[in-house]
């Protein structure tokens, strides 16, 4: 009986530890145990990434490059930032919309993530920068455009972040960003829409609107505010 019992305890505890680094390791992709953690996951997957998400290129042009250039009308050559841009997914869309004739930084502080990147796409109006969101290595107001996808939910200084996207936007530039919804095993890393759009607009942002989009996601449009004054804390 004690045997049985032994056995048991171990089976569970075993159980417990392998649905504890499921949950540390795959569910919530290490953002509860750092952002040097996280980065190294991405490192590991950055390989396997793109078969993983299986991306496709009509879906990308119809719901981010295509609204993104709508918006930015009559501007064709807009300098954007994509932040997170992983093996550059936005970048690429961008550079595949036959209007868009602007500069695209896909920046990521991941270096295997942009290696894939690059590999994909080499094209003089983009460059990979390897820098962390939560400080851009950008003066204020130098992009017409900010965006960040799949990606603030990963980031263990969120707010930071985001403050640093507005910061480096113009004023009335655009934010499009994405917003993880039904997330509910990353207790504390996630937003309601409302409460999202209210901290953004609590940094700098003026309207923003959020629009449904992936099963997982929803899709956020800002306009950074014209005035100057600084956002408040
Ligand atoms: C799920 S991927 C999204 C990539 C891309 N935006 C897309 O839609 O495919 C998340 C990316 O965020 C990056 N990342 C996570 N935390 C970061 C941080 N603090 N600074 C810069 N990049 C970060 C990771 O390296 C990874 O490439």
């Amino acid at each position: 009986m004690n045997v049985i019992a032994a056995i048991l305890i171990a089976v569970i505890v075993v159980a417990a530890l392998v649905a504890l680094g499921w949950w540390l390791f795959i569910e919530t992709e290490g953002v509860y145990l750092g952002r040097r953690v996280v980065i190294w996951l991405y490192d590991l997957y950055a390989a396997r990434y793109d078969r993983i998400k299986k991306f496709q290129r009509h879906y990308d042009h119809m719901f981010l490059a295509q609204p993104l250039m709508e918006r930015i009308a009559p501007n064709e050559s807009p300098r954007v930032l994509d932040v997170a841009t992983g093996t550059g997914r936005l970048p690429l869309a961008l550079i595949r919309h036959k209007r868009f004739r602007g500069q695209v930084i896909g920046l990521d502080l991941s270096r295997r993530m942009l290696d894939h990147a690059a590999d994909k796409l080499a094209d003089r109006r983009v460059q990979w920068v390897c820098a962390p969101a939560e400080s851009l290595p950008f003066p204020t107001g130098t992009f017409d455009v900010v965006t960040c996808l799949e990606a603030i939910e990963f980031m263990t200084r969120r707010e930071t972040a985001l403050r640093e996207m507005i910061r480096v936007l113009r004023p009335g530039g655009i934010l499009l960003a994405t917003n993880r919804i039904h997330a509910r095993w990353m207790v504390g890393k996630t937003y309601k829409d409302d409460d999202l759009a209210a901290l953004l607009q609590r940094l700098g942002m003026g309207q923003v609107e959020i629009e449904s989009w992936q099963v997982d996601y929803d899709l956020v449009w800002g306009y950074k505010k014209q005035t100057t004054a600084p956002p408040a804390d």
